[in-house]
């Protein structure tokens, strides 16, 4: 197949696409079927026939369509694409679809909501998933981010805990809303290192108006590195060509009532009609040397780096021109992993990253049945893969020969490392020492700089929107003590803040403050002066 062909991935998926226009209907072993609609019985009036083996296959067939949905990000939609770099990036980087401007990378893309199931609503206020799979010519890419540029926590050991708090409540299943009740809000209460996030998360941010109208981020620090060995660590960014544009809040509850499937929908016909989505890739980028000069540790994902400081440089852009063909084959069977990079993209020791180059592959062993998902056509790359890895449930292919282990002497099957002339990935050589502890720098202990950062950057409507946000989902809260700790939490934002929400939920305003409701700046907004809980 030819490397610089955009199309590439798209002519491998031929090969899996099934037509039944003007065929004759088989069982699964070919043969031909007489009828579709009665089953074999004994009589006219009698019993089903076990010996009824077309009826059996189908009815188990069906048995078994079902796989679980994804712990999380469980909806999703995807769409096929393409990547171009605007410029040769090899100062920064060997990976080679980012040396020539002339070659189309294919992609597909899955974006996502976090918390609620397989089949619930798309405008719900939640984090968004925006995961990039390149197939490039090295191997497969995947750049797994999301539509905001921090996280909720910092150690991924922390990860099982945030999840169970933001799902439905395992007593009655509710809500499928991520951020509408208890245990959420007892969970940043109690986890500070999430109040940073938790403000993107009440803002217009997580009420995307569109999928073409959202940006992504890779949110952790990942390391450049080319030729000569030099590397710079890296943040990833999507900007869509479109601007980012948000709901309003009382859209995004009609919408998701009247049109569950709006953002979906959106995408799926913007396709169609030829209107194809855009996002630029930009990248900041710090040098080595430089790693400490900031007054946050730039391996905290709770932390950004503020574009003042550390521009963001626009290298390349994507385009969704095509829509999947079917949605269980494409969207639900593709595989991301942040694990999987190719020469010149390496990691870094951000907590978080270490942990989920862990947790993908373990949950997809068994969400897709076994060891053998890279063969699925969504998940192969394009170029060709060769090791003595072997059997497991569901394998395609036929490996051949006596032997199927490195250094055999027996065959000539056994498949070389290539040195890293010849394409080999060898990791970055950090050099890495200390006691085996379980802490990080101190700068992690800081969780409130960056939120404060954040609510001080928003305009006096943005920050009605957000006073509003945390008014409905901690005024869904049953326990006072929660709310109460939320008030203390983000009083440590903005006590103004803090304030509008006590008010807002019936709860106690912060300390130190006179009795009198602060006023925002602007004349208009002013005039409400307490919130009430919108319904
Ligand atoms: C999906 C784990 C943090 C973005 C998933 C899945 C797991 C997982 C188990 C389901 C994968 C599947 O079934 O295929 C974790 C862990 C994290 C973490 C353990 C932290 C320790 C993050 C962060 C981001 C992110 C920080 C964004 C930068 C995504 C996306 C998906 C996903 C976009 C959906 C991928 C798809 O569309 O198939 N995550 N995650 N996750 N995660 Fe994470």
């Amino acid at each position: 197949m030819n490397n610089n062909d955009e199309n590439r991935k798209d002519k491998q998926l031929e090969e899996y696409r099934a037509d039944n226009r003007g065929k004759k209907m088989t069982t699964n072993q070919g043969l031909h079927v007489s009828e579709d609609e009665h089953s074999l019985k004994a009589g006219d009036r009698g019993p089903t026939l076990m010996e009824d083996f077309h009826f059996r296959e189908k009815m188990t067939h069906f048995d078994h369509e079902r796989i679980p949905e994804r712990v999380v990000h469980a909806r999703g939609f995807g769409a096929h694409g393409y990547f171009q770099p605007y410029e040769s990036m090899a100062p920064f980087t060997k990976a080679k679809f980012l040396q020539d401007p002339s070659v189309k990378t294919p992609v597909f893309v899955r974006f996502s909501t976090v918390a609620g199931s397989k089949g619930s609503g798309d405008t719900v206020r939640d984090v968004r998933g925006f995961a990039t799979k390149f197939y490039t010519e090295e191997g497969n890419y995947d750049l797994v981010g999301n539509n905001i540029p921090v996280f909720f926590i910092q150690d991924a050991i922390k990860f099982p805990d945030l999840v169970h708090a933001l799902k439905p409540e395992p007593h009655n299943e509710m809500p499928q809303a991520a951020s509408a009740h208890d245990t959420f809000w007892d969970f940043i209460a109690n986890n500070r290192e999430s109040a940073h996030m938790v403000m993107w998360a009440m803002s217009d941010r997580a009420i995307p108006r569109s999928y073409r109208m959202m940006e992504g981020f890779g949110v952790h620090t990942f390391r450049f590195v080319n030729e000569q060995g030099k590397a710079h660590f890296v943040k990833f960014h999507w900007k869509p060509k479109l601007g980012v544009h948000s709901l309003v809040w009382d859209e995004a509850q009609k919408i998701a009532g009247k049109d569950p499937d709006f953002h979906r929908r959106d995408l799926w016909e913007s396709i169609e009609m030829g209107n194809y989505p855009e996002y630029e890739l930009g990248i900041q980028m710090i040098e080595e040397e430089e790693e400490f000069k900031f007054d946050f540790d730039i391996l905290d994902p709770t932390k950004l780096w503020p574009e003042e400081m550390v521009p963001v440089k626009m290298i390349g852009k994507m385009v969704l021109d095509r829509n999947q063909d079917n949605v269980f084959s494409e969207t639900e069977q593709v595989a991301f992993h942040p694990g999987n990079v190719v020469p010149g993209i390496d990691f870094t020791n951000d907590p978080l990253l270490q942990g989920r180059l862990f947790s993908y592959t373990d949950t997809q062993l068994i969400r897709l049945g076994g060891p053998n998902f890279h063969e699925l056509p969504i998940n192969r790359p394009v170029c060709p893969f060769h090791n003595n890895q072997n059997d497991g449930y569901h394998r395609m292919t036929i490996n051949k020969g006596q032997a199927a282990y490195h250094k055999n002497s027996l065959q000539n099957n056994d498949p070389q490392p290539a040195s890293e002339e010849e394409g080999g990935y060898v990791h970055y050589q950090e050099k890495v020492e200390g006691r085996k502890i379980r802490q990080r720098s101190e700068s992690f202990k800081d969780h409130f700089s960056q939120a404060k950062l954040f609510w001080n950057s928003m305009t006096d409507p943005e920050k009605q929107h957000i006073i509003k946000a945390f008014c409905f989902e901690v005024g869904k809260v049953k326990s006072k003590s929660v709310q109460q700790q939320v008030v203390e939490t983000i009083s440590q934002v903005d006590v103004k803040l803090a304030r509008q929400v006590a008010i807002g939920v019936g709860a106690k305003p912060p300390e130190n403050m006179d009795d009198s409701v602060e006023k925002l700046t602007s004349p208009a907004l002013s005039q409400e002066k307490t919130i009430k809980i919108p319904e």
